[in-house]
């Protein structure tokens, strides 16, 4: 068994909660250390994601924290980088920080490669969809692509896009897309009460439906999918032509740049 490699995670929030619980492939390749403000908080995480045998918590003195080779996670919120004072050179730094660009992380932590990641919440069920860009800062060293790539697919499944503007753009697709998809499941459970059915069984045949759909997208584009099930003057077609008067598909994509907007301006306003 090769020696693990370290993993400091800073922050104990949701996103640090939904990428460490249940993840096999950390643990067995990471000795990892847990980091943030308040080590009385950490111990509470540690045991909410059952990682008592697992997860060590990195106590910080002078809000100091040692990065020297090891491979560091960012976890916290963006304006909390300023809190710590990184020690060393890290290998590899990941952050999920929203609009924290790399040359601003430069300059609080120094690491030979940076990697910036965009996940969502399915990081919980490890099905995040996560954009991931990667600059490397150290030319003797080459990127080790294939682990990180294995970091990121232990909690869902890495994207590689190779400019650093595009995570953003991915907040369109992904990083936000979950709670517009939770407003669809919500319409179609209304829809069914509506229609006289209970709320147990709107909610049931909703979340079937949509389990249903992530398989079958998987081989078939969402275009052809609605093809295959709207047959010539039929109920499904009508429907649709009131979601097409209604500009739903438009409402979505202007949703979904209002939410890479705000991710911008958030990146611009002060820390
Ligand atoms: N949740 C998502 O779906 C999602 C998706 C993509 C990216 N992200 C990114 O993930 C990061 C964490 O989000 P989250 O959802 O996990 O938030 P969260 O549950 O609120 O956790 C925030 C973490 O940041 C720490 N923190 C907050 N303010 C801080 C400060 N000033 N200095 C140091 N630490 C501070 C908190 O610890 P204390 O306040 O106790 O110190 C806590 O550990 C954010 O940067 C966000 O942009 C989240």
């Amino acid at each position: 068994m090769p020696t693990k490699r370290t993993l400091i995670v800073v922050g104990y929030g949701n996103m640090a909660k939904a990428i460490l619980t249940q993840n096999t492939y950390i643990f067995t390749h990471y000795e990892v250390f847990i980091s943030g403000r308040h080590s009385e908080k950490i111990d509470a995480f540690i045991q909410e994601c059952g990682l008592e045998q697992k997860a060590k918590v990195l106590e910080i003195h002078n809000r100091e924290i040692p990065i020297e080779n090891s491979d560091v996670l960012l976890c916290v919120k963006p304006k909390g980088l300023e809190s710590f004072v990184f020690v060393g050179r890290a290998n590899c730094v990941y952050s999920v920080l929203a609009g924290i660009s790399i040359t601003e992380m430069s300059l609080r932590i120094q690491a030979s490669t940076y990697i910036r990641l965009m996940p969502n919440i399915a990081a919980y069920v490890k099905k995040s969809a996560t954009a991931v860009y990667i600059e490397p800062r150290d030319s003797k060293n080459s990127v080790d692509l294939e682990s990180i790539k294995a970091l990121v697919d232990s909690f869902g499944k890495a994207v590689i896009v190779d400019n650093e503007s595009l995570i953003n753009a991915s907040i369109a697709t992904s990083g936000s897309s979950i709670a517009f998809l939770a407003l669809i499941a919500e319409s179609l459970i209304d829809a069914g009460i509506y229609e006289g059915l209970t709320y147990p069984q709107s909610v049931a045949l909703v979340k079937q439906t949509f389990e249903g759909f992530a398989d079958i997208l998987q081989d078939k584009d969402p275009n052809a999918l609605k093809y295959a099930i709207s047959s010539p003057g039929g109920t499904t077609i009508a429907g649709l032509a009131i979601l097409e008067q209604e500009g739903v598909k438009g409402a979505m994509m202007k949703a979904a740049h209002q939410a890479v907007q705000r991710a911008l301006e958030l990146g611009k306003s002060p820390k």
